[in-house]
């Protein structure tokens, strides 16, 4: 395996995604982690990330320099590399401007991590600082018009840094540099596959949970559903699923998923209809984030009722994704500011006293669904886009009331028929209608309309982290509004959102 440190920055999970495409497993470290724990990782390669810092800077983050003298080799990218220079006795010096954007890479010195690599091509910079001295036993490898150090190493130790990105895909050739320290340099093999993947994790649930009992909160989502079924294989009967039906989803899609679950999950599943809690509680709240606050607790207390009737549980178990661990992990301790609170769950383990088990961990959502296949689950169910736990509340903008809850129900499932038709469902990452709390003018046949507008959201993303809108073919645009405007009663006006994240959010509330 590999190991990434991270020193926060924003490509960081990208390096990961790129080992894991490799069929090798890696996973991400905080600076601060004891060299022990590296060492009993027994890695056979440590990429040292980039970050926003200088390594000047007071409290920027650090790695033991023991990590240099282990014997494994140690790529060092951007701030990583930074900060392996300084940490060797070479000589980093602040740069007067940012070198970010693209750059012309010469390749002066044919080495390992180049190899088949062209001798001057493109690669993407971003970073302050600027190496002036290399270390002892260094030797510089590759340079650009900015710096004779884009690149060096020592052979010997197996040391080597590069300044720029070689895990974006504005470094056309960084594919190739990566798979040269994983192959060449390291000596990895291909051995990291979803079906290895599905038995260590069957293994490490039996392990854990031994012969108690555990719950799991079935949203019918792929994550929940992947969760739930490998850790049905591990321990059967001793698994009870619950699902909550907020009232709060899209049109008939708590009767779908109570079929689709029942015939393809032999799991055990308590289906609560708790529509009429959920929507008292909302009356009259328009704000988003106590929308998502109300929906969280209430969900709890359903939840929590639920879970006390089944006797002896010990274990909560989630679909959390990697994301969502890297995020807590990270060299700063985590996101800097809530832009919305998601965790809809958060405290109930601490309030039931029940140890989590969270089998999906360490997985991108991609690789989920690849699971997911390997487990045997059907496309409907792998394939189906995100849904937020808040559902529809937070896609009716302003008062969630039963009327408008159909309005947008009726807008949502005309859309994504359309979607579908155009074989678009599994391009997209989400595909969604929002109802706006303002209304317009229209003219109907001869008369005039006063009615609401929705917006449609249709986004591409690999990771719900950035997003771009979704360039729609016109026709399938206009087929979508001509029906949404001509069947639902109550919307007179269809726009298309046309942000990207950022600076917008996927979700408009
Ligand atoms: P944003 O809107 O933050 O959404 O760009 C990123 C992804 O998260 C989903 N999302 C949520 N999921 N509870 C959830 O379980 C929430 O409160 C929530 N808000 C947003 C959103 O659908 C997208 O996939």
């Amino acid at each position: 395996m590999i190991i990434i440190i991270d020193f926060g920055s924003q490509y960081n999970q990208l390096i990961a995604r790129r080992v894991r495409e490799n069929q090798l497993y890696c996973q991400i470290e905080a600076p601060t982690t004891a060299m022990d724990a590296i060492r009993r990782h027994a890695p056979q390669g440590i990429i040292l990330s980039g970050g926003p810092c200088s390594i000047y800077e007071a409290g920027s983050p650090k790695v033991d320099p023991a990590v240099f003298s282990l014997g494994i080799p140690v790529l060092g990218i951007c701030y990583g590399m930074q900060f392996m220079t300084a940490a060797l006795g070479g000589r980093v010096q602040r740069a007067q401007k940012r070198e970010y954007g693209f750059a012309e890479l010469f390749v002066t010195r044919g080495d390992a991590l180049f190899k088949g690599v062209d001798r001057a091509t493109t690669c993407w910079m971003s970073h302050g600082d600027s190496i002036k001295r290399l270390p002892r036993g260094f030797t510089a490898t590759a340079s650009t018009a900015n710096t004779a150090f884009a690149a060096a190493s020592d052979a010997r130790r197996r040391l080597m840094g590069v300044q720029f990105h070689p895990e974006v895909d504005h470094t056309p050739m960084g594919g190739v540099i990566l798979k040269n320290f994983l192959f060449g340099i390291c000596g990895c093999k291909r051995s990291w596959t979803m079906r290895s993947f599905a038995r260590d994790a069957v293994a490490e649930v039996r392990r854990s949970v031994g012969d108690k009992k555990a719950i799991l909160g079935l949203s019918g989502g792929v994550d929940s559903t992947v969760a739930a079924v490998l850790i049905h294989q591990a321990i059967g009967r001793h698994l009870t699923c619950i699902f909550v039906d907020n009232g709060l989803l899209r049109k008939n899609e708590a009767a779908e998923l109570k079929e689709t679950l029942r015939q393809h999950l032999r799991i055990n599943i308590r289906f609560v209809n708790a529509a009429g809690l959920f929507l008292k509680a909302l009356r009259g709240v328009t704000d988003p984030e106590r929308k998502r606050k109300i929906i969280g607790r209430v969900f709890m207390d359903v939840f929590e009722a639920e879970a006390r009737a089944i006797k002896g549980a010990e274990f909560l178990a989630q679909g959390t994704l990697y994301p969502d661990v890297v995020e807590s992990v990270s060299a700063f301790g985590g996101p800097s500011s809530v832009i919305k609170s998601h965790h809809n769950v958060g405290g109930l383990p601490k309030r039931m006293k029940l140890k989590l088990v969270e089998p999906l961990k360490y997985l991108f959502k991609d690789e989920v669904r690849k699971l997911g296949r390997q487990l045997g689950l059907p496309d409907t169910l792998v394939w189906r886009q995100p849904f937020p736990g808040p559902g529809l509340a937070i896609r009716i903008l302003g008062e969630i009331t039963r009327r408008r809850l159909d309005i947008l129900r009726n807008v949502d499932e005309i859309l994504l028929d359309e979607i579908r038709k155009a074989g678009l469902y599994r391009k997209l990452w989400q595909s969604f209608a929002v109802l706006l709390p303002i209304k317009s003018v229209g003219v109907m046949g001869d008369a005039r309309t006063y009615e609401n507008i929705t917006a449609i959201r249709a986004v591409t993303s690999r990771d719900a982290m950035t997003a771009d809108w979704a360039r729609i073919p016109h026709e399938w645009l206009a087929r979508i509004s001509n029906r949404i405007i001509n069947e639902v009663g109550g919307v007179n006006r269809v726009v298309y959102d046309i942000s990207s994240k950022p600076p917008s959010t996927i979700e408009w509330e």
